[in-house]
């Protein structure tokens, strides 16, 4: 059997990794600006996450949601104080777009609308409704495209307003930071108009922190810096540090209902112990903190570097926007300088590093890009 081919790959076999470095088969060494596309938070191989999967792994892996479940209560209790969201609930998943698809769900459930607004260049995942709720129509199969969706410009007041006052819409949706759209980012004047909006108007406001939560801005959530609290946050990418595992935060205006939503994989005692040992690593080596300082450094660093047109981002999600197309340079920095980055689009180079990268690796990541300019 062949694998289905829908990976355009580099050609590199990558088989073992180290806070912010991998190795790949043949030994060479490599800088991780990409994170595994932002999972990686803690970094690759933590010896705590180690110990406390395996020693998991050991006792139970795996039981279903029909029997209580000591680590998903330690879980959300953790996870609501470290997030500063110690009033709401958790419902865990396996990945993001599950997040979305159920958080989606539940917005309907609540108002019994079928309306959503979404976000040109906005990415959601590709499932049923979230991938609706993405705003590239190369990868929503006509079964997806049921008309569910309005998309709006980021950032545009009127617009936003306008539509909601129609007072038919059942949810937005938008991201704290748009990743794959870019690195773009929406003003603080922004959310807060739309937190306002959708209390006036009985829309769920549905903040998707799949790629910018988790510590990557230098806050816990990108929306805190604008002080509002959405009804609903998704989270995925760094909360397992790899292992497979998402989560919706809901307010507490939604009521749980037994049977309306569920999931057999969904918050497994591995999956959680995996949860819980990044929350500790968190707490101990002060992850958000870093992703702050550092990013903040690299940042104003590549505001200095010469060629690119634009810089963007915050903490430890950074786009790089060029005037020419990335995919050389990236690849130069790939097989030359040994620097894995990721790509928005065709022109923005886009940083995602573990949260615990130092900076000695960040001035080590720019002498290496500036020797590929
Ligand atoms: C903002 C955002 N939402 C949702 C997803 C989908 O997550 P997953 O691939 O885990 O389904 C992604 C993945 O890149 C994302 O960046």
């Amino acid at each position: 059997m062949n694998l289905f081919d829908v990976y355009p790959l580099f050609d590199v076999n990558i088989v073992k990794g180290k806070g912010c470095h991998v190795w790949d088969d043949k030994g060479n060494e490599y800088l991780d600006l990409y994170g595994g596309h932002a999972v990686i938070s803690i970094g690759h191989a933590h010896p705590h996450y180690v110990e406390s999967i395996s020693r998991q792994v050991a006792t139970l892996g795996f039981y279903s949601n029909s029997v209580i479940n000591r680590l998903q209560q330690q879980l959300a209790e953790r996870l609501g104080k470290i997030s500063g969201y110690d009033d709401y609930s958790l419902f865990l998943i396996n990945s993001g777009a599950e997040a979305n698809e159920n958080a989606l769900k539940l917005a309907s459930f609540h108002t019994g609308r079928t309306r959503v607004i979404s976000f040109n260049k906005a990415f959601h995942g590709r499932t049923s409704l979230a991938v609706e709720a993405t705003d590239n129509p190369k990868i929503i199969a006509p079964i997806n495209a049921n008309g569910h969706i309005t998309y709006l410009p980021l950032n545009d007041i009127e617009a936003m307003q306008q539509e909601l006052a129609k007072g038919d819409v059942c949810a937005v949706i938008i991201e704290g930071i748009q990743g794959v759209g870019g690195i773009k980012i929406p003003t603080d004047s922004f959310l807060q108009a739309l937190r306002e909006a959708c209390t006036q108007y009985g829309t769920v406001l549905i903040l998707d922190e799949i790629q910018s939560g988790y510590g990557r801005t230098g806050k816990f959530f990108a929306h805190q810096y604008s002080g509002i609290r959405p009804d609903i946050i998704t989270v995925a990418k760094g909360i397992g540090n790899g292992f497979p595992m998402a989560g919706v935060l809901i307010s507490p205006m939604f009521k749980p209902v037994y049977g309306q939503l569920g999931t057999t994989f969904g918050g497994n005692h591995l999956a959680c112990s995996a949860a819980l040992a990044v929350i500790d690593v968190f707490e101990q080596e002060h992850l958000v903190d870093n992703a702050a300082k550092v990013g903040a450094y690299l940042l104003e660093q590549l505001k200095q570097v010469k060629g690119i047109k634009e810089v963007r981002g915050k903490g430890l999600m950074i786009g790089l926007e060029f005037e020419e197309p990335i995919k050389e340079l990236r690849l130069h920095l790939l097989h030359e300088q040994h620097v894995f980055t990721g790509a928005s689009g065709t022109n923005v180079l886009r940083l995602l590093p573990p949260l615990c990268l130092s900076m000695a690796e960040a001035e080590e990541f720019i002498n290496r890009l500036n020797k590929v300019l």
